[in-house]
C-alpha cells in the first residue's frame, strides 16, 4: 500500500481564494490506484515553508511519496523546485524527463514546467505543475513507474 501526500502549493489557495481542484484530482487518482493519501495540505508559495513542509513528511515517514503540485513555472513567486532541491538528497532526473517528453507532445507547454524529483530518506517527491490539466496528464505519464520505483527506495526488491 503506497501512502501519498499531497502538497499543493498556491498563494490563493492557501488563503482560501481557490478552490484546489488539481489537490483534489490527485487524491481522486491516486486513490483509483489503490494508493491512500496520508498527509495533505495547501501551502503557499514561500520557498522555507514548502522545504519545511517536504522534510516533515520525508523525515516523520509519513508518506512513501509526496506529489506537489504548483509553483514550478518561470513566475517570480514560482519556487517548488528550488525548495525541493534543496531539501532532497539525491535527484531522479527521469521521472521529470519522462513528464515532459510524454505530455510535451500534445502540450509544448509542458516543457516550461521546470518540475523536479528526487528521494529524501525513503520518500520519494515529484513536482506537478498546478493546472488540473496538468496535473491528470503527469500523473498519467508517471504512475506506472512509481509502485516498482517506491518498492526499491525501501529495500522491497532487490533482485530482477
Ligand atoms: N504540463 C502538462 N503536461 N500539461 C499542461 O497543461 N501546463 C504548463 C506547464 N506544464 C502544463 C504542463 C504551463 S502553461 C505552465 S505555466 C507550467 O506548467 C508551470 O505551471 P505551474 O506554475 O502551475 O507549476
Amino acid at each position: 500500500m503506497i501512502k501519498v501526500a499531497i502538497i499543493t502549493i498556491s498563494d490563493k489557495g492557501s488563503k482560501g481564494l481557490r478552490q484546489d481542484k488539481s489537490g483534489e484530482l490527485l487524491i481522486k487518482m491516486i486513490e483509483e490506484e489503490g494508493w491512500i493519501k496520508s498527509f495533505y495540505l495547501i501551502i503557499p508559495d514561500e520557498k522555507e515553508e514548502i522545504e519545511q513542509k517536504l522534510k516533515e513528511v520525508a523525515d516523520n515517514n509519513i508518506a512513501d511519496l509526496i506529489l506537489t503540485t504548483g509553483g514550478t513555472g518561470l513566475a517570480p513567486r514560482d519556487v517548488t523546485p528550488e525548495a525541493t532541491k534543496n531539501i532532497i538528497e539525491k535527484e531522479v532526473p527521469g521521472i521529470p524527463e519522462k513528464i515532459r517528453y510524454a505530455t510535451g507532445e500534445n502540450t509544448p507547454m509542458a516543457y516550461l514546467s521546470r518540475g523536479v524529483c528526487g528521494i529524501r530518506k525513503f520518500t520519494l517527491i515529484i513536482n506537478f505543475p498546478g493546472s488540473t490539466k496538468a496535473v491528470k496528464e503527469c500523473f498519467e505519464a508517471v504512475k506506472d513507474l512509481i509502485p516498482h520505483g517506491i518498492n526499491i527506495l525501501k529495500g522491497e526488491i532487490t533482485e530482477h
